[in-house]
């Protein structure tokens, strides 16, 4: 079976890295990676290739930023002649990008069939660009790999039928059980930032609603500093992050001591730096999960998520963007008044992507 795997941006990585390595363990399959260049910086994507064992990809498409329809069509255009080349049996799109999202509706309008991975996921709210390609990439692709049970529910609500839902569990958990010893071994982050383990908080923002209005991210900065006066930060800046504080003019409102701003990290690093965190806050998505497998708190700054199991069963708090409401939680956690990590969700055990394969070669 002939799979092209598409990558696009930093949270796709590590979602096709256990597909690829399954496939080739697997006799039968030949997988094509593609890129789509959607994240193109060495720190936002090839640090992960390296950091991952992947290849170079097959194709590299090039597409790079711009508007969601400048994106959408780029890589539209891009891929087709990809698909002509390859005639792939199947497409295999992870997550919720833009890259998604384009590449399944060329596929599928050519004939070819396609595989969702990390299905059924909504937040139910669509003024978020990820909400709206998680809904199209669904509608339109022949097998959905869903990795939490609720999302099986979504996709039954929203009239899909049954016999295209496939529950596999979570990709991005089987990388995450694969490093984890590897990233405590080999990374030196906790040194170069000059913290001890359990003593520090993380920090990531990159969503539109929260960065890029003066408003929304004037609070997150405040967020930052107030944390900052409990324990160190260190604060990864998303390239659309560093760009809204240098062009609204906070940079030098969060350069305070005891916030440490770095470049983003590679995939080890970061999962070095996670998983001796006494706190996270974030607005990602796919960190919400890698807390909850961590047992490290995770506080989400945003008003829903698409990942409730991580609120149910794992170590998230939803907590909006309010610094006073923030702040409490953060209390709360620093005083062990909140509950630990809960428990694993099903699924989550390192062998989604073995349960992939198995799947496909039934198909
Ligand atoms: C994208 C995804 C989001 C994902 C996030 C992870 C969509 C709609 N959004 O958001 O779901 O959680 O990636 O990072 O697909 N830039 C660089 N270097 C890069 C990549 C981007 O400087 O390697 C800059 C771009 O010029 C742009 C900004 O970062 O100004 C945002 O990039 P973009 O791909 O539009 O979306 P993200 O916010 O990264």
């Amino acid at each position: 079976m002939k799979a092209i795997l598409v990558a696009g941006a930093r949270p796709n990585f590590m979602k096709i890295a256990p597909l690829y390595k399954a496939m080739l363990r697997h006799r039968g399959f030949q997988p094509v990676i593609v890129h789509t260049g959607q994240h193109y910086d060495y720190s936002m994507s090839s640090v992960f290739f390296n950091d991952l064992g992947l290849p170079q990809p097959s194709e590299f498409l090039g597409v790079g930023s711009g508007s969601h329809a400048e994106q959408t069509a780029r890589v539209m255009l891009a891929f087709e002649p990809v698909v002509a080349k390859y005639r792939p049996d199947v497409v295999i799109v992870v997550g919720d990008v833009n890259s998604t999202l384009a590449c399944a509706l060329t596929a599928v309008k050519m004939g070819v069939r396609v595989a969702h991975v990390e299905a059924g996921l909504r937040s139910g709210d669509c003024t978020m660009p990820e909400e709206v390609n998680r809904i199209a990439t669904d509608a339109i692709s022949d097998y959905l790999f869903t990795p939490s049970r609720d999302a099986d529910a979504n996709l039954l609500a929203e009239g899909i039928d049954a016999s295209r839902i496939y529950f596999v569990g979570n990709v991005m958990v089987d990388t995450l059980l694969e490093y984890r010893e590897v990233a405590r071994a080999r990374s030196d982050i906790l040194e170069r930032c000059h913290v001890e383990p359990k003593s520090y908080a993380v920090v990531t923002l990159h969503r539109p609603s929260n960065v890029d209005t003066e408003s929304s991210l004037r609070r997150m900065v405040d967020i930052v500093n107030a944390t900052r006066r409990r324990l160190p930060v260190i604060w990864p800046v998303h390239p659309r992050t560093r760009h809204r504080l240098g062009t609204l003019g906070l940079w030098n409102e969060v350069i305070e001591e005891d916030v440490t701003l770095v470049e983003p990290l590679g995939y080890i690093d970061f999962l070095c730096l996670m998983d001796s965190a006494r706190i996270v806050l974030t607005d990602s998505g796919g960190i919400q999960e890698e807390t909850t497998v961590l047992g490290v708190p995770c506080l989400t700054l945003r008003e829903n998520t698409e990942r409730p199991i991580t609120l149910t069963e794992g170590t998230n708090h939803l907590v909006g963007t309010e610094p006073t409401r923030v702040l409490r939680v953060v209390d709360d956690v620093l005083s062990q008044r909140m509950p630990s990590g809960k428990r694993l969700p099903e699924g989550w055990d390192g062998h989604a992507a073995e349960r992939i394969c198995v799947a496909l070669q039934r198909f």
